[in-house]
C-alpha cells in the first residue's frame, strides 16, 4: 500500500563540527530520495545516528540512544536504524552485538551511499554495512580512495542558521597522536581541491551564507598540489575572500606545528578573516606532549602563540587540553596550569584522557591516573582559565564590536512566544574575536552585522546594546579598556543568567 506521507528521517549528532555537517549533507542526499526531516523518533521511517568515538563518553551517549530506540523497532519493524560515522567506522561488530536491531552501518568515508543503503534495507531486510579500509588494510592510495570525499548536496535547514555554514577542506588526520581515534576513524589527511571549494562557497553565498568555517582536523595543513603549483590555507582563503556577499570567513582546528606566516599575515590582512585561532596545545608538559607525540615542547607553542599575537594584533586563541594523560604527574599537570595561565587564551576546552582502543597510547602506557583524579585536574584547570576567560572579557567592555547576529538568545529562545519581527528580544551573536554578545534588538537584526557597544561581561559572555552610525562615530572603535565614551551608559540590566 502506499503510505500517504512522504518518508520521515530523525537524526540525532553527537560530536565535532565535521559531524555536524556530514549529517546536513546526509539528510540533504536523503531529501533529494524524496524524505523529510522529523523530530520525532516515533514517526520516523528511518532513525539515524552520526557517532563520535573521540572519548569513551560520546560512544555511550550513542549506545544509550541507541536504547532508547529499541521499542520503536519492536512496534515498527520496517523502521530503518543506521548507526553512521566515526564508531561505525571503528566497532562495527561491536555495534551489531551491542544492538542487534540495528540495520545499517556506515563510516565517515561512505555516507554518500547512505540513501542507496538504506533502499537495500527496506528491499532485503538484510543489514547493510559499509565502512572504508583500516589504514593498515592497504596501500595508502587504495585506503585514501576507499575514504570518499562527500561533499555533493546542501541542506540549507541543517545549518547552525541559514546565514552560517560549514564548508569541508580536508578530510581525515596523518599526524597520528597516541591518543586520538581520528587517523584511524576519518582516515589519511586529504586536501579537496580549491575550485571546488570556492564553488561550494559561491553555491552557499548565492543561498544567503554570510560566514563559511572551513573545517579540516588539520585545518591549517591544508595543501593541494596541482602539477608544479601547490595551494595552501593562506591562498585558498585569498581566492574565496573577494566573492560578493561573503562577510566571514573561520577555520578550524589548527596543528600548532603547521601555524606558518603566511597564513597569520592572511589573518591579519584579509578583513572578512576572523581574528579567532583555535590552536589545542594539549598539555603544558613536554614529557607528556612527547608521550602524546604532538611533535612540539611547551616553549615551541609559546613561541608560536607570541607569533601568532604579534603578527595579528588583537587576536584571540583558544586552546584545548587533556589532563589525567598516562603517566601524568602533579608536576606535569602543573605544567599544564601553569600553561594555561601565561597563554590567557580566551577559552580553553578541557578532556579528562579516555583511553580509545587501537590507539598507540593504549597499546603502550598505561591509563594510570585514577578517575578522581582527572575529575580534580580537570575543575582545577577550568578554574585557571575561567579567571583568563573573566578578564579576557572584561577586556572588552568599552569597546565597539561588529556582531553577526545568529538568533535569539537562548533565553529569549526558551520562552518560545511568537513575537513580531518589529518587537525588541534579546539577541545573539559573534563578534570578529568569536566572543558571544547578547544585546537587545528586534529580530529584523537577524542575520546582519551590527556594532554592537560592550557595557558588561560575565566569564563566558558579553552583555552590550546596538549603537546608531552617530554614536559609532563619537566613540572609539574596537579599542580600549575602561569605561566606553559617546554611548548612553545603561544601567546593569542585564544581570540575567549566563547565556
Ligand atoms: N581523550 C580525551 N580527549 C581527547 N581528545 C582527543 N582524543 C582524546 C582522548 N582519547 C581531545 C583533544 C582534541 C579534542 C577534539 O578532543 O583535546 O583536541
Ligand atoms: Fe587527533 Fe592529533 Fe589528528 Fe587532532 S591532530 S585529529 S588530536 S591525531
Amino acid at each position: 500500500m502506499k503510505k500517504a506521507h512522504k518518508p520521515r528521517v530523525y537524526i540525532e549528532t553527537v560530536g565535532c563540527q565535521m559531524n555536524v555537517l556530514d549529517s546536513e549533507l546526509v539528510i540533504g542526499a536523503l531529501r533529494q530520495h524524496g524524505y523529510e526531516l522529523t523530530d520525532s523518533p516515533a514517526e520516523a521511517d528511518v532513525l539515524l545516528f552520526n557517532t563520535c568515538s573521540v572519548r569513551e563518553h560520546a560512544e555511550e551517549k550513542t549506545y544509550s540512544a541507541l536504547g532508547r530506540v529499541r521499542h520503536l523497532k519492536r512496534r515498527h519493524p520496517e523502521a530503518v536504524i543506521g548507526v553512521l560515522g566515526c564508531m561505525a567506522q571503528k566497532d562495527q561488530e561491536l555495534i551489531r552485538q551491542r544492538a542487534p536491531y540495528v540495520d545499517l552501518v556506515v563510516g565517515t568515508g561512505q555516507l554518500a551511499a547512505v540513501p542507496e543503503l538504506v533502499a537495500q534495507v527496506q528491499a532485503t531486510r538484510q543489514p547493510q554495512i559499509a565502512v572504508s579500509l583500516g589504514r593498515a588494510d592497504a596501500g595508502r592510495e587504495e585506503v585514501e580512495a576507499s575514504f570518499i570525499s562527500y561533499d555533493p548536496v546542501r541542506d540549507p535547514s541543517m545549518r547552525p542558521t541559514p546565514f552560517q555554514a560549514y564548508v569541508r577542506i580536508q578530510i581525515g588526520c596523518d599526524k597520528f597522536c597516541t591518543y586520538c581515534v581520528v587517523p584511524s576513524t576519518r582516515g589519511p589527511e586529504q586536501s579537496r581541491p580549491p575550485q571546488h571549494i570556492w564553488n561550494e562557497v559561491r553555491q552557499l553565498v548565492d543561498q544567503g551564507c554570510k560566514e563559511v568555517t572551513l573545517l579540516g582536523q588539520t585545518v591549517n595543513s591544508y595543501f593541494y598540489r596541482q602539477g608544479d603549483r601547490g595551494t595552501r590555507l593562506s591562498d585558498l582563503i585569498a581566492g574565496m575572500h573577494d566573492i560578493r556577499g561573503l562577510e566571514r570567513i573561520k577555520f578550524v582546528t589548527n596543528y600548532p606545528k603547521d601555524m606558518t606566516d603566511d597564513l597569520l599575515d592572511a589573518v591579519r590582512a584579509l578583513p572578512k578573516v576572523v581574528k579567532y585561532l583555535h590552536v589545542p596545545a594539549q598539555s603544558g608538559c613536554d614529557e607528556v606532549l612527547r608521550r602524546m607525540k604532538r611533535n612540539y615542547t611547551a616553549a615551541y607553542y609559546m613561541d608560536m602563540l607570541a607569533r601568532c599575537r604579534e603578527r595579528v594584533p588583537g587576536v584571540a586563541v583558544s586552546s584545548d587540553f587533556i589532563v589525567g594523560f598516562c603517566g601524568e604527574t602533579e608536576e606535569s599537570f602543573q605544567k599544564s596550569v601553569e600553561m594555561v595561565r601565561s597563554a590567557r587564551f580566551k577559552n580553553s576546552f578541557i578532556f579528562k584522557y579516555s583511553e580509545r582502543a587501537g590507539t598507540k597510547a593504549a597499546e603502550r602506557y598505561a591509563d594510570d591516573v585514577p578517575e578522581e583524579v582527572k575529575k580534580r585536574r580537570n575543575n582545577d584547570l577550568l578554574a585557571v582559565q575561567n579567571e583568563n576567560s573573566r578578564l579576557d572579557h572584561r577586556a572588552q567592555v568599552g569597546r565597539i564590536v561588529e556582531v553577526l547576529v545568529e538568533g535569539p538568545s537562548r533565553m529569549a529562545a526558551k520562552m518560545a512566544t511568537p513575537v513580531a519581527d518589529s518587537t525588541i528580544v534579546q539577541l545573539t551573536g559573534r563578534t570578529m574575536t568569536d566572543h558571544i554578545v547578547v544585546f537587545d534588538g528586534t529580530r529584523r537584526l537577524i542575520g546582519q552585522i551590527v556594532r554592537v557597544a560592550v557595557e558588561d561581561a560575565s566569564p563566558f559572555t558579553l552583555y552590550g546594546m546596538v549603537v546608531t552610525d552617530d554614536v559609532v562615530n563619537a566613540a572609539v572603535v574596537g579599542e580600549g579598556e575602561g569605561s566606553p565614551q559617546g554611548w548612553p551608559r545603561r544601567p546593569n540590566r542585564y544581570s540575567l543568567p549566563m547565556v
